[in-house]
């Protein structure tokens, strides 16, 4: 959204959540409590009729709909603000792998689980919606999706871990992912090994995609390049800096390698120039970025260490710090096979939702 729209507001109502978000330029992060009023609202996130897009990412089963949707609308731009949501259902990685993970999840961890998950477990096929669809009903949801994510098993457990039933089990002394059951001896590691020898044969591209950093594609940029052109001609040096860094950022986030290194060559232009040590910090990032999209990955190195420098529990940088590492260690290996707990996940059954306000 960062790369779209002028300015963006995060809210959640955990701030160790939003610690965990990416920090740009243009996205401002603000904790909210459970239930918000009106003045609250107002006050902290915006003002009536101000928002273009309200957009809600795997959380809208937690919310008291009634009154969310009624504040919906107050922000809602008229008549074309829109409202988006979607959601993402359990992980399919294979069938051997499902028959282990599926009894896990209904059996095991199901009383745990709050009631409003059923919204999820329905791909919100079943969620009250009452929105008029944006351009006929053909085009409403819940539309289905998938998104693939290359986990190790290590990350896979972390997930699990993530889940509020799992952290509801352990507060009442159950430790659902039992050592005996499920990590050491289980055949789920051995059937993910399994699978990983099988991804890498048919997924040559690791190396490239693999990674956590998004990409940005043509139109962003272009959009990029149109905002920070007409804002060189305007007085706003705030605007200036502002659309420059997302140009910087869109670059350096680009599938083209020309444009990473027009993105670099910005940034390491704007360093020279003394700005606010918040934005440097950026910079500093998303070079880093860039370096490790261009394969300079010692120069890479570098940088994301003066980030966390800066900033050490910085969660992007940490990232990418973890990034480089793996893809260091794992240049050496490749066509030797590959790290024995590595796994391909796919995490299916994700179901969407947009509509225009009524
Ligand atoms: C699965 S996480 C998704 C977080 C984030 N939207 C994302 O996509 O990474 C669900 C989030 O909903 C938040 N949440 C739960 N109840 C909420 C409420 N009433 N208002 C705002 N956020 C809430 C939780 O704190 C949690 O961060």
């Amino acid at each position: 959204l960062a790369g779209i729209y002028k300015n963006v507001i995060g809210t959640d109502t955990s701030l160790e959540q939003l610690e965990f978000a990416p920090k740009l330029p243009n996205v401002r992060y603000q904790q909210t409590s459970p239930v918000i009023s009106m003045g609250e609202l107002e006050q902290t996130v915006s003002t009536q009729s101000s928002v273009d897009l309200v957009y809600i990412a795997q959380a809208m089963h937690w919310f008291d709909l009634p009154a969310f949707y009624q504040q919906v609308k107050w922000v809602l731009k008229k008549p074309h603000g829109v409202i988006a949501a979607w959601c993402y259902t359990v992980p399919e990685v294979n069938d051997s792998v499902d028959s282990v993970f599926n009894p896990f999840y209904t059996v095991d961890s199901d009383p745990y689980w709050e009631p409003q998950r059923k919204l999820v477990d329905d791909k919100f096929m079943t969620i009250d919606f009452p929105f008029e669809p944006v351009e006929g009903t053909d085009n409403t949801g819940p539309f289905k999706f998938v998104a693939e994510k290359m986990m190790d098993l290590d990350d896979y457990f972390t997930y699990i871990r993530s889940w509020s039933a799992y952290q509801t089990a352990k507060a009442k002394g159950v430790e659902l992912l039992r050592d005996d059951k499920y990590t050491k001896t289980s055949s789920i590691q051995h059937l993910m090994e399994a699978k990983i020898r099988e991804v890498f044969e048919s997924v040559g591209s690791f190396f490239s995609g693999g990674d956590h950093i998004p990409w940005c594609d043509r139109d962003i940029i272009n959009g990029c390049e149109r905002e920070a052109a007409e804002a060189a001609e305007g007085d706003s040096e705030e605007l200036k800096r502002d659309t420059i860094m997302r140009l910087s950022w869109a670059l350096v986030h680009s599938k083209q390698s020309e444009d990473v290194q027009r993105g670099i060559a910005m940034l390491e232009a704007s360093l020279a120039n003394s700005s606010p040590p918040l934005l440097d910090r950026e910079k500093i990032y998303l070079l880093a970025v860039g370096y490790y999209r261009s394969g300079e990955y010692s120069r890479s190195r570098q940088l994301v260490d003066q980030c966390l420098e800066i900033a050490p529990d910085w969660r992007q940088a940490l990232d990418l710090k973890k990034t480089l590492e793996d893809r260091v260690a794992k240049d050496g290996v490749i066509g030797i096979g590959i790290t024995a707990t590595a796994v391909g996940l796919i995490a299916g059954g994700i179901a969407a939702a947009l509509a225009r306000k009524k």
